[in-house]
């Protein structure tokens, strides 16, 4: 090749390199990943939120499913991989809090992850199969406390929300019916309704549909009010387990060192979802309450962490619940 020519076509490969590197950001498909099973609450949450921020975003949001240990195995996925803006995690209080203090992580939750982005959050309902022998939660504990040895009770996995839901209930009424893991509630509600296992601490957004359809049953909400779609579940104080609250907050994780530009282009394509009227709907059908937009935001969503760090970690390891 003659210099001259040479020199072109050097100009010309650095020129296309160049233009690749300005590509506006982003210019593929997302990757979010979901730390439990599909068909699940937080399986649900993503999808929702996914279809919506892809109108914000101009790309496709494709969801994975990468389950296993309460989703701790989900989060480590995220932690490892290139922080380009392209793989994002949803989580929530108990990935994302509460495994850091019974799993033996090998990432940090805090400094292995930077926040995206505060999203909505949703009581627990005490719900079980169809066919309980009990009117309102008064009976449904002292029949669960008479037949502890014949019941078992269903989780997303040692440390996941609906396994401290069911601790904290056995804590409240003295019934120890052994718990039965499962990648996520998705599955195990549906073994709920089969009648495989007989009780759940669940958040409303998994089992508030199945109880509408007859096909569950809810004794309460872990709130001290009641939802505005589902207004004849009482609260856990009307109904006798007065203060057994727990409301199970979400957000958005991307990996550390993740560019400062793309996680603007996902915190605001996130707000954008959580204005949007028909997201809105569709949330609140399932019981799930937006933050204030001001707080849906990185620093909203490590100041929440960070205070439920403190808040839980004492807490949960006082309970010495062991990791799968
Ligand atoms: C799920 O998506 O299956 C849940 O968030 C699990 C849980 O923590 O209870």
């Amino acid at each position: 090749m003659k210099k001259a020519t040479f020199a072109v076509a050097v100009a010309a490969a650095v020129g296309i390199a160049g233009a690749a590197q300005a590509q506006p950001y982003p210019s593929r498909p997302i990757t979010m990943v979901v730390p439990f099973a599909a068909g699940g609450p937080t399986d649900t949450l993503a999808r929702i939120l996914g279809e919506r921020m892809r109108q914000s975003l101009g790309q496709t949001i494709v969801i994975e499913n990468t389950t296993g240990a309460a989703g701790s195995i989900g989060v480590s996925r995220v932690v490892r991989a290139a922080p380009d803006g392209y793989t994002v995690g949803i989580g929530h209080w108990s990935t994302h809090v509460i495994n850091g203090a019974i799993y033996p992580l090998n990432y940090d939750l805090l400094t292995d992850l930077d926040p995206v982005a505060l999203l909505p959050a949703n009581p627990q309902l005490i719900v079980t199969k169809p066919n309980v022998p009990a009117k309102d939660l008064k009976e449904l504990i002292a029949w669960a406390k008479e037949n502890q040895d014949k019941i078992s009770g269903g989780t997303a996995g040692a440390g996941s929300a609906s396994h401290i839901g069911g601790i904290y209930f056995q804590q409240k009424t003295g019934a120890r019916y052994p718990f039965v893991p499962y990648r996520g509630t998705g599955p195990a509600i549906q073994d709920l309704i089969a009648g495989q296992i007989d009780i759940m601490v669940d958040q409303s957004s998994n089992s508030l549909p199945q109880v509408q359809n007859g096909k569950l049953r809810a004794f309460a909400v872990t709130a001290s009010k009641r939802i505005a779609s589902a207004p004849d579940i009482p609260t856990v104080d009307e109904a006798g387990l007065p203060g057994f609250y727990i409301s199970v907050w979400h957000g958005l994780w991307v990996p550390r060192g993740t560019p400062k530009e793309a996680i603007e282009r996902l915190t605001a394509a996130a707000q954008e979802a959580l204005a949007d009227p028909g997201v809105q709907k569709r949330l609140a059908d399932l019981g799930q309450e937006i933050p204030p937009r001001d707080v849906q935001t990185p620093d909203g969503l490590n100041r929440v962490q960070k205070a439920e760090i403190e808040k839980w970690w004492p807490i949960v390891k006082a309970a010495n619940i062991k990791a799968e």
